[in-house]
């Protein structure tokens, strides 16, 4: 045995001292978005089924959920909507009154340094569910890019701080860009879903925001996820075009993405943990079967470490409370 040469790797695991000293990765309140859900109605909150610990608020329910994440010490929010009305065209998503529009002014009102991204989409305003818009029966891509435009447009006027467009056009960040521009928001970045996979995991959150296409799927606007050099295509293009932050959606199955995203790009890279990857844990844990809080903070850790300056998650508020009580 005397003889032996091997390295003492434990030396550093020795103490929680010496473990917290060697730590190399944490997960920051800072590094947090919450994503919320805004509707049309009065006094509704209302529990997602497949996302336990998740609403969908009307206006008047708007500003105790804000507090919530406030008092939690979350800096930024951003805002999907669930309209009342759907039509061809998405035409509540660029609404001046439109329900995210109102929702936006009134956290700017209430809250005004909270940082809100609103969620630039068309899916949740089509009365057939997809993120562009239809002709002869396909989702085209460039006059999609006028409602999108329109839709960041009346975002940023209604005062959204950052655009977060998530359709999946191609050019969809070089056209806001220049929308945002002519319409006077040269300051305002955009966080764009550039890396967007047509996952499964997208399930529960479909549900939430009452998306789901009618007809066919998203598979000619969303990634295909066996792809790596696609991903890196498309955050090519989108850092081009002008994306100050770069989304990769979904988190859990993509590290590997998110790292050479990371990697190949000089800009804020955000990790989207799903709707799906959010009901596995709440229903693993319901059952007893892990440990909820160490089994998310375990995961939103090894986001940070595979290179995520970002996340988005709907643990956001517990996920700060409990960084706080550590
Ligand atoms: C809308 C959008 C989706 C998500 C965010 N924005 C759904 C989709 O593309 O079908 C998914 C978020 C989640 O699952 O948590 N384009």
């Amino acid at each position: 045995m005397d003889d032996l040469t091997f390295d003492r790797h434990r030396r550093l695991r020795r103490t929680p001292g010496i473990r917290k000293m060697v730590q190399e990765h944490a997960l920051r309140k800072e590094d947090l978005i919450f994503p919320i859900f805004v509707l049309e109605g009065k006094e509704i909150k209302k529990e997602v089924p497949s996302m336990p610990g998740v609403y969908q608020v009307s206006l008047d329910h708007l500003n105790e959920e804000m507090d919530r994440l406030v008092s939690a010490g979350v800096l930024s929010v951003i805002v999907f909507g669930v309209p009342e009305h759907k039509d061809q065209n998405g035409s509540e998503a660029y609404a001046q009154e439109g329900i995210v529009q109102k929702a936006i002014r009134q956290i700017k009102t209430a809250f005004p340094s909270l940082t809100i991204i609103a969620d630039t989409c068309l899916c949740q305003y089509t009365d057939h569910g997809h993120c562009g818009v239809i002709e002869d029966g396909i989702i085209v891509n460039d006059s999609s890019l006028d409602y999108l435009t329109k839709t960041a447009v009346s975002q940023a006027d209604a005062g959204a701080d950052i655009i977060a467009p998530s359709n999946m056009m191609d050019g969809f960040t070089a056209a806001i860009r220049q929308g945002l521009d002519d319409a006077g928001h040269k300051d305002i970045p955009i966080m764009s879903y550039s890396v967007k996979f047509a996952s499964a995991f997208y399930g529960p959150f479909r549900d939430a925001a009452h998306s789901s296409p009618s007809f066919g799927d998203r598979n000619t606007y969303q990634m295909d996820p066996p792809n790596r050099l696609e991903a890196l295509r498309e955050a090519h293009s989108d850092v081009k075009e002008g994306a100050d932050f770069i989304i990769v959606k979904p988190a859990l199955s993509y590290l590997d993405i998110v790292r050479e995203v990371k990697e190949e790009t000089a800009k804020p890279v955000v990790a989207y943990n799903v709707s799906g990857e959010y009901a596995m844990i709440k229903a693993a844990a319901a059952n007893g079967w892990i440990d909820e809080k160490e089994v998310v903070m375990e995961k939103l850790t090894s986001m940070k470490r595979a290179g995520a300056d970002l996340i988005v998650t709907y643990y956001a508020i517990d996920a700060a409370h409990w960084i706080d009580e550590a």
